[in-house]
């Protein structure tokens, strides 16, 4: 089926081969990756900030306010879609500062590595952040980029683009209502650098971090936000003037609420040609995710505006096997560090100590962390496109043993009891942290449904949930001073392990979860 608005040399989004070609080129396996040893040229590394040499820095307020929100309060609520809100600037500050911001730096014999506030695949920020504006108190309407380096934004553009957004995003109601709308890019080569085609799932892990921790800060800031994959990639690209063959919009985050301008897809904007730093001496080109992208790109408003909602519904089979009710803790025994306190401390574990966490401890953040993402492809909200496993191996009250989660019972299903540390330490890639983890979460898709209903822009929309759920369950983690760490995976051998539950469906996430060596988190 041909989609309306595609003319017939682009790629149709609903022609799924491109996305199955993809995610089946980008497994890892044990042999694959014996087979393509990939070794880091350090010497033509990637600088990991954007910068644009002849604009302007405004800085942005250095000051966070403490926002008093806990942060599993954060996580697992939302502000009603239609509450008026409009962010000034100090809001904008800490929404940045708190996704996207450096919150540590740390020296080593090659240099200084700037880590941020959410976790991101091999500490690469490959994900960019522009801001869409109208007027907000302190902050002119325009288009701006985000300079984390000097904690600063950079206008390029000045004006009201909002119903030019508006218009790229087929009409969507939270853009059109939106005083401001943040758009995230990802840029390839940051990431390719290290990890190659891989990249592209990436995009859709490392953009979903950053965006559980944006989501729950608006959340504490009184802010509606909402989520939104469906836009005309070219109008967006166009709009903040990158070159597609490098750096594409991923993803749009509508924040507050206001009367909507109607949309106007006319309003001249012409090419920039801005001068921005070049990343590395050379850059290595790797088709197959451009391909992946441009497979999944959206043509015309038309074609937006059929594409999001009506999320399918992927119910699991009832349970077959023992069952263990969540025990979350009570509202007494509930931890209340704030958001932006947790969001500093987090950083992901590098050794975990075989030592045990409770039920209610793992109660809590698999309920907190999957109480719904407002996104324009979870209509109706509450919807989830993952499904998490677990292998767990040291949980107090519950045996050992591998898992299903059944989010509507709120309860874990036994797929199989056992002490399984070395199999999950070889499903992590091999990796210690899975092995010594107190439980592994795994995220399993069945990518079937979703790409029939959402064509190949059903792949970035999966990943970005994944990304999402697992940035809420590391601040879930962390709020219960525990730590925990993203994790890749054997690819086929996660299925295989969670077989014949999980016969068919496709691996595309992994947090472990335990008591750092380090001591408290
Ligand atoms: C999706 C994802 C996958 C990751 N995979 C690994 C991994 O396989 N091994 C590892 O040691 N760390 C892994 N990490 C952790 C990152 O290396 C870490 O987030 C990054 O260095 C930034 O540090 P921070 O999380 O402490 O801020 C992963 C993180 C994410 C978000």
């Amino acid at each position: 089926m041909a989609s309306p608005g595609a003319c017939s040399d682009m790629p149709d989004n609903h022609n799924t081969e491109a996305t199955w070609a993809y995610h089946d080129a980008t497994k890892h396996s044990y042999a694959s990756v014996r087979a393509h040893q990939h070794f880091l040229d350090w010497a033509n590394q990637p600088l990991p900030f954007k910068v644009y040499p002849t604009l302007e820095a405004l800085s942005l307020p250095r000051q966070v306010r403490q926002t008093g929100v806990a942060a599993l309060s954060a996580i697992a609520a939302r502000i009603p879609a239609e509450t008026n809100a409009v962010p000034d600037l100090q809001a904008v500050a800490e929404l940045l500062y708190l996704s996207a911001g450096i919150t540590k730096e740390r020296t080593h014999p090659g240099g200084v590595i700037y880590f941020r506030a959410a976790a991101c695949t091999g500490a690469l920020y490959e994900v960019e952040l522009y801001l869409v504006c109208g007027d907000l108190p302190g902050l002119d309407a325009g288009v701006y980029h985000f300079a984390p380096a000097e904690f600063a934004l950079r206008r390029l553009r000045a004006g009201n683009y909002r119903p030019a957004l508006t218009a790229a995003t087929g009409g969507e109601s939270a853009v059109a209502h939106a005083p401001l709308t943040v758009i995230s890019t990802c840029t390839y080569w940051r990431n390719a650098w290290k990890y190659q085609a891989r990249t592209y799932r990436h995009f859709g892990w490392d953009n979903g971090t950053l965006l559980a921790n944006m989501l729950a800060v608006a959340t504490a800031l009184g802010i509606p936000a909402r989520v939104v994959c469906g836009f005309v990639d070219a109008e967006v690209n166009r709009l903040l003037d990158v070159d597609p063959q490098r750096e594409v919009a991923f993803s749009l985050v509508a924040l507050g609420h206001m009367p909507a301008l109607s949309p106007q897809s006319s309003l001249n904007f012409e090419p920039l040609r801005l001068e921005t730093v070049p990343l590395s001496r050379r850059e290595v080109d790797y088709p197959l995710m451009r391909e992946m992208h441009a497979a999944s790109a959206l043509h015309s408003p038309e074609e937006v505006a059929e594409w999001r909602g009506g999320a399918p519904v992927i119910d699991l089979p009832p349970p077959a096997g023992a069952t263990s009710q969540l025990q979350p803790l009570s509202d007494e025994e509930m931890p209340l560090d704030p958001i932006d306190q947790v969001i500093l401390r987090r950083g992901s574990s590098r050794k975990f100590a075989r030592a045990p966490i409770s039920l209610a401890q793992l109660s809590t953040m698999l309920d907190r962390a999957t109480r719904g993402v407002p996104a324009d492809f979870l209509d109706p909200m509450g919807t989830q496109l993952n499904q998490l496993y677990l292998i767990v191996h040291d949980v107090t009250g519950l045996d050992p043993g591998a898992y299903v989660f059944h989010r509507d019972r709120g309860v874990l299903e036994c797929l199989e009891p056992g002490s399984f540390r070395a199999e999950a330490g070889y499903l992590g890639l091999e990796q210690t942290l899975p092995a010594d983890a107190a439980v592994d979460i795994f995220f399993l898709a069945d990518l079937r449904p979703i790409l029939q209903r959402f064509g190949n822009r059903g792949y970035r929309a999966v990943q970005l949930e994944a990304g999402i759920l697992g940035g809420k369950l590391y601040l879930a983690v962390y709020a219960q001073h525990l730590g925990a760490t993203g994790l890749t995976f054997y690819d086929d051998d996660v299925t295989r392990f969670f077989s014949p539950h999980a016969a068919g469906k496709s691996a595309i996430f992994l947090v472990a979860v335990g008591q750092s060596a380090r001591g408290k988190s």
